[in-house]
């Protein structure tokens, strides 16, 4: 059985006063059958892990490099990420594969260094509206896949996270249909290349994500939760999401 999962994408938004107010709200949900994740600024995982005290509410970081240490300025390494209290990372969402040109191979070898430093990897694919309209969805989906997730993968450490990028931050989403095709795609795919444990691997929709949409969402089969950006930052909202996805 998969626990679910709702994960919040902060991207480089939010402080130290927005964690309080999403703690208020994350003390009305003890989640016995959802994991709660949040991934706020690297600079604020140490402070948020000593401020929620023992609550089971992870903290992500959104990105490491695939080294552990060295002369790389500006970077952040998985075990850093670990010793400052994160449980997960982000890797290879849209904004950093566009931005910082990171390719399914890097994705992979950072997911790598995030399992050797413990931590479970959130790896994000998903396709251009561009390759949505020229009907390459499954197959830019599944190149991703097949190259992002490295060969340590397993459902124990590793989550699956489909965000069309036209429908990051857009208001716009897939139809349901459209979303049930591609996790049951991404479910056939990493069954068949790992066997029984390829059902055991998480895979989350992002991309406008909203308290409207969310339980609609989350009754698909295949899908484990949300990976949430915009809605993540404000308590009443990812409040709402959360609900939608404890009563899935
Ligand atoms: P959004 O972002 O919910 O604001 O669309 C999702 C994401 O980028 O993970």
């Amino acid at each position: 059985m998969r626990r679910k999962l709702a994960a919040g994408n902060w991207k480089m938004n939010g402080t130290a006063a927005d964690f309080a107010e999403i703690k208020a709200l994350i003390a009305d949900f003890p989640a016995p059958n959802v994991d709660l994740l949040i991934c706020p600024p690297a600079t604020l995982i140490a402070q948020m892990n000593w401020a929620k005290g023992a609550h089971p509410l992870m903290l992500g970081g959104q990105d490491c490099h695939a080294k552990p240490s060295g002369a790389h300025t500006g970077d952040i390494s998985a075990p850093m990420l670990a010793q400052a209290g994160a449980a997960q990372v982000i890797l290879g969402h849209s904004e950093r594969r566009a931005d910082h040109f990171e390719t399914d191979a890097s994705v992979a070898a950072k997911a790598t260094a995030a399992h050797a430093a413990g931590l479970i990897a959130v790896i994000c694919i998903g396709e251009t509206l561009e390759q949505r309209s020229l009907g390459a969805t499954l197959d830019v989906v599944q190149t991703q896949l097949a190259a992002s997730v490295p060969g340590g993968a397993a459902g124990a450490n590793t989550v699956i996270a489909y965000e069309p990028v036209w429908a990051i931050g857009t208001g716009k989403v897939p139809t349901l249909p459209e979303i049930a095709e591609v996790h049951a795609k991404i479910r056939a795919d990493l069954t068949q290349r790992f066997g029984a444990d390829g059902g055991n691997f998480r895979i989350l929709y992002g991309g406008s994500v909203k308290p409207a949409n969310a339980a609609d969402i989350f009754a698909l089969p295949d899908v484990d939760g949300a990976l949430v950006g915009g809605a993540s930052l404000k308590a009443v909202d990812f409040g709402a999401i959360i609900a939608a996805l404890i009563a899935a």
